[in-house]
């Protein structure tokens, strides 16, 4: 019976969790990865990470978690839920996740378990399971994560993969894709981090990859402030963050556009911003929709910290990677990741790049006295980008092959929690 129930396809992102079956167009269930516990000492602070508490006891094996824990530990809310239980004063809110990593595992299994048994509603003995991980992730925490699905789920099989792997797979449904490679750069901007990401032939440079510290949650940041500034009755984080999804975009040149929004301000007052669950609420919407978004490409506009560009990060990765596969890794930029979808994100990336490329050739033009063939700049826009990570995971995980790429209970049982630190690549024939 298993071999023939889809794989279930987990994505927990820092901000979202990403949930639903392989061979799937699109995730059954987003929604936060947030937790709701009920609060004991009356304090609704997050409580420190540990690990679960199944995990530090000794001679564990598999059981149902009802028998593991009292029932008020069953008391918690996840996703959406959580968010509203933790308006109310009994209830403490919870981000398991953090950075792209786990870091309270007590509160991540209760996710999961929500997850797979609330939302999804099936059986993990009878599914393999593909789960995602950011690049560079500790090796201890795919012990972590084996553990759990396997001592306290039974799940059927198990396949951990990287993010950034999935999201060049996930580029392929592009009509500029190249050919089903696994060489190219990730850029994935979610809500708490952006990475970028080489890869080549489906292994992660991890020595030349780049964080910035610039995503998501700093741009609704930068939003809500403005809204303040200008004394907007609604300047919630949740107006913000629709202002943003709804409104911004990528100008090519920031200075023509505010003489643009100078001349032409009505193109930008009174919008309805849809809030989700049939609500609507008007507001301003001003020269935030361009400069916003801006960030990326002049983060001294909201930061003194951090004042590298993201295409200039973008260049410097490639240029720290071995020289035989740079061609391959400007060819194929590829985009994931919520935080990517602005319009024209892609096509200003895409030239501020190449400017860049191009400018270094030319010096090296001048220098050796040599012309050089140049290099192709490319960066890949596609219908799949917003939820990449799992699009890619739906389509690896439902070929014929991908069961024999798992990790069964069996051998879970037989060599330990040690076993996942490898899983071997695999790809789309
Ligand atoms: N159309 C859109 N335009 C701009 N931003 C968007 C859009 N849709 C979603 N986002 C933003 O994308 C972010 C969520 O992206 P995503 O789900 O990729 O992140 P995540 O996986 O939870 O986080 P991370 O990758 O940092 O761990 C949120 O900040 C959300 O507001
Ligand atoms: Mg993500």
């Amino acid at each position: 019976m298993a071999s023939f129930t889809p794989a279930v396809v987990m994505d927990n992102g820092t901000g979202y969790t990403k949930l639903g079956f392989a061979g799937n167009d699109a995730p059954s269930f987003i929604f936060p990865t947030a937790i709701a516990t009920r609060n004991t000492s009356g304090s609704g602070k997050p409580s420190a990470p540990s690990k679960p508490s199944f995990l530090t006891s000794s001679g564990s094996s598999g059981g149902n978690l009802s028998q593991k824990r009292g029932t008020e530990d069953l008391d918690f809310f996840i996703g959406d839920e959580a968010i509203t239980a933790a308006n109310g004063p009994n209830y403490g809110l919870n981000y398991p996740v953090r950075h792209g990593q786990v870091e309270n595992w007590d509160h991540m299994e209760r996710f999961w378990e929500n997850s797979i048994f609330k939302y999804l509603r099936c059986e993990p003995e009878d599914h393999h399971f593909l789960m995602t991980e950011p690049p560079l992730n500790p090796p201890e925490n795919r012990e972590n994560t084996a553990e759990i699905m396997f001592e306290s789920f039974n799940c059927a099989g198990l396949y951990i993969a990287v993010q950034a792997v999935l999201a060049l797979a996930a580029s392929w449904t592009s009509s500029k894709a190249v050919d089903k490679t696994l060489t190219g750069t990730v850029i994935d901007s979610g809500d708490g981090v952006t990475h970028i990401i080489p890869v080549a032939e489906g292994y992660v440079i991890g020595s030349a990859i780049k964080n910035i510290p610039i995503a998501g949650r700093d741009i609704t940041y930068f939003i809500q402030n403005i809204l303040r500034d200008r004394n907007e009755p609604d300047s919630s984080l949740r107006t913000a963050e629709m202002i943003k999804e709804q409104f911004c975009y990528v100008s090519p040149d920031i200075v023509k556009e505010f003489n643009r929004f100078d001349r032409e301000p009505e193109r930008f007052q009174k919008y309805l911003v849809d809030q989700g669950f049939g609500r609507r609420v008007s507001v301003d919407v001003g020269y935030e929709r361009f400069l916003a978004p801006e960030i990326f490409f002049n983060p001294e506009i909201a930061s003194s910290d951090f004042l590298t560009p993201l295409p200039e990060v973008v260049d410097t990765v490639v240029q720290a990677c071995p020289i035989d596969v740079r061609r391959g890794l400007y060819k194929n930029i590829v985009l994931s990741g919520g935080s990517t979808m602005f319009r024209d994100f892609g096509r200003r990336l895409q030239r501020d790049i190449r400017t860049l490329a191009d400018a270094r050739i030319h010096r090296s033009e001048v220098l050796s006295g040599t012309k050089s063939a140049g290099v192709e700049v490319q960066v890949i826009s596609h219908k799949k980008q917003r939820n990449a990570v799992w699009f890619g995971g739906s389509l690896l995980s439902s070929t014929p092959e991908f069961k024999s790429y798992c990790y069964t209970k069996q051998d879970y049982d037989e060599m330990g929690p040690g076993i996942v630190r490898n899983f071997s690549l695999f790809n789309v024939p």
